[in-house]
């Protein structure tokens, strides 16, 4: 009998933050764990997803996106972000961001070539790189600020270096990254040749008057760069599956070929949806960061108050955290008993290392969920809390 796995397929795990998912239901637990939202995705836009179906736009679109959508995606891209794509030779829908990084690398990235990433970083990556057959590079993100060392990145790029994989705002760290940080990285990118990869699905939720900056817009790097988007987080859409790469046709034409054999296309319908989404107004991009915001320091005060130490995020959703004082032999451990015991599920921080020790005393909440939701979690972890100090005395410790 043959190997029933690939040797590529033996490379990577399932994914933790799905499992941790299916844990919880196990479990009936709240479910930290997972980036999507619990509450209802706008109106509008499911009217519209509706009226497409009505309307019986019901076959393949266009291989790399419905007009309409790919027109919407280059407005918004110029008006929020400062860059002009042409809509019918630079952009290409694809089945969610997720699809739309892996066909980028796929398109791009020679097996044997180098592609450095942030750590820790959004545990698809991995997988990603070793799909499409590259060596990747890991560069330290180092808490509290999750800065990363500027001798240790130039020490990274060489000829070999293909491609930079960027995520701004960035999970898990909620890191946004800085204008001189990205003018930093372009600058490697140009001097090496090297493409950077940016995943910007988080853009518009930002905190604490962060800017979000796209590397696509600083000098020289429009053609250099495969601007990464999605509906699933700006609209909470994460089942939708529709995402976008945005790049100067030379990267695009490769990208396009390696969607079309991937997926075909993403949705119909929902891409109608999605056009109608993308021409919201300003002020409901404004609305998801407030709501988020209030949502982010709610959270943040819950886990202190329990005892964790934390990382603040000035963007997207999630909450890192330091839970190493607590006792347990690895965060896998602790997520467990958190999810097991407590009720609430969270991801352990390994999954966003390329080695697992180097993520064992932190775990990851997120928080894209109803307020009656995150007081059910607040009201979980206080038991944490009661358990605690019940061993604490039975140990006979303060
Ligand atoms: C950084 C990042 N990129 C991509 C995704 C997945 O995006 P999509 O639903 O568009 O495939 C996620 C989901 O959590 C994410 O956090």
């Amino acid at each position: 009998m043959k190997s029933f796995s690939s040797d590529r397929a033996l490379k990577f795990t399932e994914s933790v933050i799905r499992e941790m998912t299916r844990v919880c239901l196990k479990h009936q637990g709240v479910n930290l764990a997972q980036g999507f939202p619990d509450f209802p995705a706008p109106t509008e836009i499911k009217e519209m997803a509706i009226q497409a179906i009505r309307a019986d736009l019901n076959q393949y679109a266009i291989t790399w996106g419905t007009p309409n959508l790919r027109q919407a995606i280059a407005d918004k891209f110029a008006l929020y972000n400062g860059v002009t794509m042409d809509p019918d030779r630079e952009i290409t829908v694809c089945c969610g961001s997720t699809e739309a990084m892996i066909a980028s690398l796929m398109a791009i990235v020679n097996p044997g070539e180098e592609v450095i990433v942030f750590e820790p970083f959004y545990e698809n990556y991995g997988p990603d790189t070793i799909l499409c057959g590259a060596n990747p590079r890991f560069i330290t993100l180092h808490e509290p600020d999750w800065h990363f060392d500027e001798k240790e990145l130039v020490r990274a790029f060489n000829r070999n270096t293909k491609a930079i994989i960027l995520n701004t705002p960035n999970n898990p760290t909620g890191k946004v990254f800085s204008r001189e940080e990205l003018q930093f990285i372009a600058d490697l990118c140009l001097k090496w040749g090297v493409f950077a990869v940016t995943d910007e699905i988080y853009e518009h939720i930002l905190y604490d008057g962060a800017n979000h900056v796209s590397i696509a817009s600083l000098p020289g790097m429009r053609d250099q760069t495969i601007t990464i988007n999605s509906i699933s987080k700006t609209y909470s859409l994460t089942g939708w599956r529709v995402g976008w790469a945005i790049a100067s046709a030379h990267l695009t034409g490769p990208i396009r070929k390696v969607h079309d054999f991937l997926t075909v296309g993403a949705p119909h319908p929902l891409q109608e949806a999605a056009a109608k989404a993308l021409r919201m107004d300003r002020a409901y991009y404004q609305t998801l960061a407030k709501e988020y915001e209030e949502r982010r320091d709610f959270l943040l005060r819950v886990l202190e108050e329990v005892g964790f130490r934390v990382y603040c995020p000035h963007g997207a959703y999630y909450i890192m955290t330091d839970v190493g004082h607590f006792g347990f032999s690895d965060d896998v451990a602790f997520a467990f008993y958190l999810v097991e015991k407590i009720g609430v599920a969270t991801v352990p921080g390994s999954s966003f290392y390329s080695q697992a020790s180097l993520g064992a005393t932190k775990v990851r909440f997120c928080f894209p969920k109803k307020m009656e939701t995150l007081l059910q979690a607040a009201a979980k972890l206080k038991n944490f809390e009661t358990a605690r100090a019940r061993s604490r005395r039975e140990k006979g410790e303060a």
